[in-house]
């Protein structure tokens, strides 16, 4: 195994007081909370208030972050947002975020833009930067106000989203057994029409009613490359690091459906209780998803020093990625 360059120093997350259930949605849209748990394992998400962008949920999981790693915003030389569900379309939610914050003004501060697996793209990137040694403390921060986005009189998709942040401050190593020990990103653009949010006019092929300022999927075949791209993304980085899949002590899958964490668990051969599963209580918060998950399973013990972690992810793109981590 390599020796790892960069090491996560502290995580945190926030998610907006509002919850939405089951129930409130079946007001809104022709839907039950029986169909939406049986069929994706969401009881309910959060849904941010009007004011409530998404740097303002970032703004809390970075300070729950640099508090967990017992760091300030003025250590902080690399931020990093993930989103794609930015406060406007420019200036970056990442310049948004800085000044929030407080983080100097010499310190590069930038979005990416992956979908679901955007925090596995900014933590790489970010990872990246600092083995260069040209920066020292990153901020990666996973953030969404899915709700803004989201077609509510549209029952296939309202149903699956929330709104949440997470974050983490990544480091140099200066252990040789602790750290990321590797990630690996990929993209099918092939596949960008099965889940997009078109913009400009609409698009005649759409169906109708469909806006085309707003979220579209087609779920049926997302569901199929989804499982296949995680299961593929988490093989090849095992194969990669020489680790086999029981040795793993937590997966931490991208929460988009709890049906498509079981198919990977069964196509990994592990058992269900070696994923952390919070989407019942978040639904599909995007780029935020990994690491509202990586947060809470921390907080709640369920990674110890030395453990091998697992995250793996797969987004519009169609994006996916995996990342090991030695904690
Ligand atoms: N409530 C009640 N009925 C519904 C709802 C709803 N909310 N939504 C759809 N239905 C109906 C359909 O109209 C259909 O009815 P019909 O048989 O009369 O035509 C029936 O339920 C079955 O619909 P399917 O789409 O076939 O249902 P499926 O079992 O495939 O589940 C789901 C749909 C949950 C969307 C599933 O396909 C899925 O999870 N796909 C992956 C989605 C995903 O993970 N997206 C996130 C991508 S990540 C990112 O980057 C944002």
């Amino acid at each position: 195994m390599p020796t790892p360059s960069t090491v996560i120093l502290g995580t945190g997350s926030f998610a907006p007081s509002r919850i939405m259930t089951n129930d409130d949605l079946s007001r809104i849209v022709d839907t039950s909370d029986e169909w939406i748990r049986t069929r994706t394992g969401i009881r309910e998400r959060r849904i941010a208030g009007p004011s409530e962008k998404a740097s303002d949920l970032g703004v809390e999981a970075a300070r729950r972050a640099l508090t967990d790693a017992g760091l300030t915003p003025a250590d902080i030389d690399l931020l990093v947002v993930a989103t794609f569900t930015p406060d406007q379309p420019l200036p970056s939610c990442a310049s948004l975020l800085q000044k929030k914050l407080g983080i100097p003004t010499r310190s590069a501060c930038f979005d990416v833009n992956a979908a679901c697996t955007g925090f596995l793209y900014a933590l790489d990137v970010a990872s990246a930067m600092i083995a260069s040694g040209r920066y020292r403390r990153a901020l990666v921060v996973g953030t969404e106000k899915l709700s803004e986005v989201v077609d509510w009189e549209d029952r296939t998709t309202c149903v699956l989203f929330g709104d949440g942040a997470g974050a983490a401050v990544i480091g140099a190593s200066e252990e040789p057994d602790r750290g990321l020990l590797g990630c690996l990103l990929g993209c099918d653009g092939s596949s960008a029409d099965l889940l997009c949010i078109p913009g400009g006019p609409r698009d005649p092929a759409s169906p109708p009613g469909a806006r085309s300022d707003r979220l579209q999927m087609k779920g049926r075949e997302i569901f199929k490359l989804a499982v296949r791209c995680m299961d593929e993304s988490a093989r090849d980085i095992l194969e990669q690091q020489h680790v086999r899949a029981d040795q793993i002590s937590l997966v931490i899958p991208h929460q988009a459906n709890q049906r498509i964490i079981d198919a990977i668990a069964e196509y990994l051969e592990l058992p269900a209780d070696r994923f952390f599963v919070n989407v019942d209580r978040f639904g599909n918060t995007s780029a935020a998803s990994i690491p509202i998950a990586l947060d809470e399973a921390r907080r709640a013990g369920r990674i110890k020093r030395g453990d091998l972690v697992l995250l793996v992810a797969f987004g519009a793109g169609l994006t996916y990625g995996s990342a090991l981590l030695r904690w």
